[in-house]
């Protein structure tokens, strides 16, 4: 998710999820080609398995983009048919995809034969605007697929192109989860993973009947402890209480301070951890409030673990 999942954000979704998959920010093909790729391709090694989501809707750049993005550790490379932002409809990519299947298809072969074995995978909507018709869709998923794409991440309800911001459009289009299932038993060979409005253990899990995964965007994001849970439930192993998982960032953070990260950039991901839990206001607000101050360090984190209630850390608690 764009300014959300950098590589900071995914360390930490990392530790409290071991098991899951995680995504990147979209990023142009060009800016992969011609852009700072040390801060854009940017990926510790605990992030693994990581997909890398490519925008872009010329697959020679794709595909240079796709091999670029396998050479620097992603696992996964991803496109994205899903954005609807008008930055993304001026340049012909995104959601507006969802009307060039032979485009998208020629997109992913090109991404495939450039790439050394990391699959290539396609995050869609159900259609655009008022398309709502499910051979369409399904010829969309069909062209893609006879080219080489076995993944599709369907956030389950159209994208509106015209009159609707980006925001509106995660919430105002319909969800159709029934369109993602029936995709499942309609094409049982394809991995189908379920996206859209998911906010919950329990709703998460219940899409694993009729899916193969299910994907958490602003869930994870403002409330990640549901990450962990889902882990767990999923995985099997101990709940970890949030101040555990928490200081055991403490050696990923102290190095990135060393090497001249501001806290900051590290800490805006932390603020949810405590959603909806005592004291999680104030966890938020010492941290939101102090990372900005120059030389701010872990001691502020412990502060902000502090003002919940949890217990101080142990040496052997921050090691884990
Ligand atoms: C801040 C923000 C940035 C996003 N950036 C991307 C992106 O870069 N690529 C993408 O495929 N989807 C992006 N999305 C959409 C989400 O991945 C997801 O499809 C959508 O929010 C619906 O899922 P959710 O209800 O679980 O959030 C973004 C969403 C938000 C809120």
């Amino acid at each position: 998710m764009m300014d959300w999942t950098d590589t900071f954000c995914r360390v930490f979704h990392r530790l409290l999820a071991p098991h899951a998959r995680l995504y990147s920010e979209m990023v142009h093909a060009n800016a992969v080609i011609h852009g700072d790729r040390a801060r854009l391709l940017a990926l510790d090694p605990v992030e693994h398995p990581v997909a890398l989501q490519l925008g872009g809707s010329e697959p020679a750049l794709l595909a240079q983009a796709a091999r670029i993005g396998e050479a620097h550790g992603f696992d996964e490379i991803n496109l994205n048919c899903g954005c609807p932002s008008d930055r993304v409809q001026a340049g012909r990519f995104g959601a507006c995809l969802m009307r060039e299947p032979g485009l998208v298809a020629d997109s992913v072969a090109a991404m495939i034969a450039a790439v050394d074995g990391v699959p290539v995978t396609v995050k869609c909507r159900l259609g655009v605007d008022d398309d709502h018709d499910w051979d369409r869709f399904l010829a969309f998923v069909d062209t893609v697929a006879a080219a080489g794409c076995r993944m599709f991440v369907v956030h389950a309800r159209n994208a509106w192109l015209k009159g609707l911001s980006p925001k509106e459009n995660r919430e105002v289009p319909p969800l159709r989860y029934d369109w993602a299932y029936r995709l499942k038993l309609e094409r049982p060979a394809l991995q189908v993973i379920v996206n859209g409005g998911i906010a919950t253990l329990d709703e998460a899990l219940a899409h694993l009947d009729h899916a193969d995964g299910a994907m958490l965007g602003r869930a994870a994001y403002h409330d990640p402890y549901v990450l962990h849970r889902l882990d767990v439930a999923m995985f099997g192993g101990e709940v970890r209480p949030r101040h555990a998982l928490l200081r055991a960032m403490r050696p990923y953070v102290e190095a990135q301070l060393a090497r001249g990260v501001a806290l900051k950039h590290v800490t805006r991901h932390l603020l949810g951890l405590y959603l909806g839990q005592p004291g999680g206001r104030v966890f938020r607000q010492v941290l939101s409030e102090g990372a900005h101050r120059p030389g701010a360090d872990w001691s502020l984190v412990e502060r902000a673990i502090a003002a919940t209630g949890a217990p101080a850390g142990s040496a052997m608690e921050a090691a884990a």
